[in-house]
């Protein structure tokens, strides 16, 4: 009998040789390989360190950790770098409360991960949602437009800051030059989670950085579309809206007093894979998704996004996210999900109902494109038995909020059945996933549309992540 649980389970994947289309982005360590950097693997247990003389820290960096961040601002362009060993969560967290004060307003994109909620809790703000174009046939968010957020900063002119999700997770980016002149206009602050676009500086086909369209403060997960480890992030500041004092700060208090080498480590090779060969392996990539998607289109098995720019709030769209669908031979984005993986060793990112989504980075290669396309076309060849028009769109209103965020989970609460929750206040987020776009927030209003869908979604198999109860059938309200 094994001593190891979750070492035998990962050996045990690892062995089944699954193609990659999720993160990390280093698909496998693949890309370490290729670099020269073959050892890197074995090399990991000596990397493994801590704060010793010689190694710096990561809270008062002096020597290497402070030249490999400032490598890191001047390859990212921007005035100065912080690495992040707690994810971008630690850094949106940071952020938020270095722009903001207790008792602040902060105008939010209402499909806004659930870290950036999660630090107003901490920080004490208030959210003023602002709605994003929706693709209700595909279940997912599409753009926040500028007239949106003129219209909350103009409504709301106490807001201290605007933060934006750029891109999506499913590669949608909106037009974020136009927001950040819109916000400074207001002499607001604008924080970008550009959790999934870390990579997006490395070809002009990709939409434009944050940076460069002027946001103030920028968060990347490094390692969900570049080669570092999970977990591994970076923070970019510019100019003089953000109080860096009061960054750093916030960054003690969010970072563990430990911060694991490893991932520093994964950090700098990160960046020096984007910087010396980023472009050429980009380009790469680029020409492998658009033959792709050139042969899929061509055998009528591929509908990814059919969305204009120019529509939606859409000012241009990622292609390295790649949205697969077969809804058209009514087969679910969770059936083809589960046979990518289970007869075609194909991991895939996430599904739902409609389609899946694929994460390619610079770390895949020609093979797992066509293993994915080889496989898309013997599934496409048996229809499923799925009529998902019959499903109920994705609209969605954002609820009343009786209380803020943080005063709803400071206040006492009782489980009730969810079918008898219409009215009252929700002491706990409902967040089906995917889309991962928050139905309820601690605070707001659960009304009927809310419960009809939570009903409906859960009997066709959607996961519900936030609630106590993990059967769904309960929910927690403000007592
Ligand atoms: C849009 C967005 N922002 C932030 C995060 C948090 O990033 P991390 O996992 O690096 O903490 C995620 C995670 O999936 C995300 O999707």
């Amino acid at each position: 009998m094994s001593n190891t649980y979750i070492i035998d389970q990962l050996l045990k994947l690892h062995k089944q040789d699954m193609v990659s289309f999720h993160m990390p982005g280093h698909k496998n360590g693949r890309l370490f390989d290729r670099f020269n950097y073959k050892n890197f693997k074995e090399m990991l247990p000596y990397l493994d360190t801590t704060e010793i003389p010689g190694t710096d820290n990561l809270h008062n960096p002096k020597e290497i950790i402070k030249k490999a961040q400032l490598k890191a601002s001047e390859v990212f362009n921007c005035e100065e770098t912080f690495f992040l060993v707690n994810g971008s969560t630690a850094g949106i967290y940071s952020m938020i409360m270095a722009a903001t004060s207790p008792g602040d307003m902060l105008i939010v994109n209402r499909n806004c991960h659930q870290s950036v909620i999660n630090a107003m809790i901490l920080g004490n703000c208030s959210p003023i949602f602002i709605n994003p174009e929706m693709d209700i046939h595909q279940g997912f968010a599409l753009g926040i437009t500028p007239d949106k957020v003129e219209a909350a900063l103009k409504a709301h002119p106490e807001a201290k800051a605007v933060i934006i999700t750029y891109p999506t997770y499913h590669g949608v980016a909106c037009d974020l030059k136009k927001i950040a002149e819109t916000v400074h206009k207001y002499d607001k602050i604008l924080l970008v989670d550009e959790a999934h676009g870390a990579h997006l500086g490395l070809s002009d086909k990709l939409p434009p950085t944050a940076l460069d369209c002027g946001a103030d403060a920028v968060v990347q997960s490094t390692h969900k579309t570049l080669p570092a480890f999970t977990q591994s992030a970076m923070l970019h500041i510019q100019g003089s809206r953000i109080d860096r004092e009061k960054l750093r700060f916030m960054l003690k208090l969010h970072q563990s007093s430990s911060p694991s080498y490893l991932l520093m480590a994964s950090l700098d090779l990160a960046l020096m894979i984007y910087d010396t060969q980023g472009k050429y392996l980009m380009e790469s990539l680029l020409e492998l998704v658009e033959d792709f998607n050139f042969k899929a289109n061509k055998q009528g098995i591929l509908c990814t996004h059919k969305h204009t720019v120019g529509h939606g709030g859409i000012y241009a769209i990622d292609p390295t996210k790649l949205w697969l669908s077969l809804q058209h031979k009514n087969i679910t984005g969770y059936q083809l999900d589960k046979r990518l993986r289970e007869e075609y060793a194909i991991q895939m990112e996430l599904s739902n109902f409609y389609g899946t989504l694929a994460i390619a980075t610079i770390g895949n290669i020609r093979g797992d494109f066509d293993r994915l396309l080889r496989a898309m076309e013997a599934i496409s060849k048996i229809p499923g038995n799925t009529k998902l028009k019959d499903l109920p769109p994705f609209t969605f209103r954002v609820p009343e909020a009786a209380y803020s965020p943080r005063q709803a989970v400071y206040m006492p609460k009782r489980q009730i059945p969810l079918e008898e929750s219409e009215g009252c206040v929700s002491g706990e987020y409902v967040i089906p996933y995917p889309p991962g776009i928050p139905l309820l927030v601690p605070g707001e209003v659960i009304n009927h549309e809310i419960v009809q869908y939570i009903k409906i979604m859960l009997k066709e198999g959607m996961e519900i992540i936030g609630l106590k109860d993990e059967t769904c059938e309960t929910v927690a309200v403000l007592d």
